[in-house]
């Protein structure tokens, strides 16, 4: 089996790859620079293509692939890449194209990096190959960009009080590897979800537990705006994103945490166990 991973550097990417690459799979992962090949582990093949600015380029890269797992960053040529990447696997005879979507995608498709994935997604499901798509909720790893302001004792990811099922992006790339080695995906689109319901108190409370020290939910969003430099687009669309979670929450129905837990396997990872490693990571417990 050879796969081609668009996307397999970055948070989810990065330990699917490795998991494949570990499990004796042959991968190829296609990064847009050089300097990017650098974060791969040995044994993975390269290419260094952009698809958005090289497409007849690109092209070689998914010969001889016979499966693609794609995500692709909330950029403004989004849609652009993933629908042209959709295009050069069905040229190339591509058997299945597996696609790391958004929770509850259509329902929210007011928010621009959510409305690429509803384009994306449709240009999958009609391409004529066999295709899975995987809906993640809220990264615990949303984190990660606010790392400075937890150091300092606030939770500010604007998630809200109503709460999200939040998922690690280590169950996301758990998920996508048993699709990827496995039969019986096709045509499904799975949610990826926590158990726990979390929100910003919550949150806040695990690290205040694992950092021994008040951590407090600070509920201003503009201090997480402060925290996390993005195109201005991106923060409009990201702080919607959060308004709608603050009214709304981000939820699963059981049914939708049952089938995390029958795909994974397993239960997924908890909230405190995910911030107890990146304490340790991060060298401030
Ligand atoms: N965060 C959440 O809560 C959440 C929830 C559900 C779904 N999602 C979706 O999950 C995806 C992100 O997954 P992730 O966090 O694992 O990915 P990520 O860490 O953001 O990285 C994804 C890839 O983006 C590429 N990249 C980096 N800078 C770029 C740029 N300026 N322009 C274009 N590409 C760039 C990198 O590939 P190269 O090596 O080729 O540069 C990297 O492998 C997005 O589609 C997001 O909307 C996120």
């Amino acid at each position: 089996m050879t796969v081609l991973v668009i996307g397999g550097t970055g948070k989810v990417g990065t330990l699917l790859v490795t998991t494949l690459a570990a499990n004796g799979a042959k991968v190829r992962v296609l990064v847009r620079s050089e300097d990017r090949v650098a974060l791969l582990p040995t044994g993975v093949d390269p290419a260094v293509v952009s698809i958005v600015d090289d497409p007849d380029g690109a092209q070689a890269a998914f010969d001889g692939i016979d499966q693609v797992f794609m995500l692709n960053r909330p950029v403004a040529t989004e849609v652009v890449e993933g629908v042209l990447a959709v295009l050069l696997a069905r040229r190339a005879g591509v058997r299945r194209f597996v696609y790391q979507s958004v929770f509850h995608a259509e329902a929210h498709a007011h928010l621009p990096h959510v409305a690429s994935k509803v384009a994306i997604g449709t240009a999958v499901r009609n391409s004529g190959m066999a295709w899975t798509l995987l809906s993640p909720n809220h990264f615990f790893q949303n984190d990660w960009m606010t790392r400075e302001a937890l150091s300092d004792g606030r939770y500010v990811v604007p998630i809200g009080g109503v709460g999200c099922s939040g998922i690690d992006a280590q169950d996301i790339a758990a998920a996508a590897a048993r699709v990827l080695s496995s039969d019986g995906h096709d045509g499904m689109d799975y949610p990826i979800v926590g158990r726990q319901v979390l929100n910003g108190a919550a949150c806040a409370a695990a690290w205040s537990e694992v950092l021994r020290r008040p951590v407090t939910y600070d509920t201003d969003p503009a201090r997480w705006r402060a925290s996390s430099p993005m195109p201005a687009w991106l923060g409009l669309d990201l702080m919607t994103m959060y308004e709608t979670f603050g009214r709304d929450g981000y939820i699963a129905s059981e049914r939708e945490m049952d089938s995390t837990v029958r795909l994974l396997g397993r239960q997924p990872v908890d909230y405190a166990d995910y911030v107890t490693r990146t304490a340790a990571q991060w060298g401030l417990s």
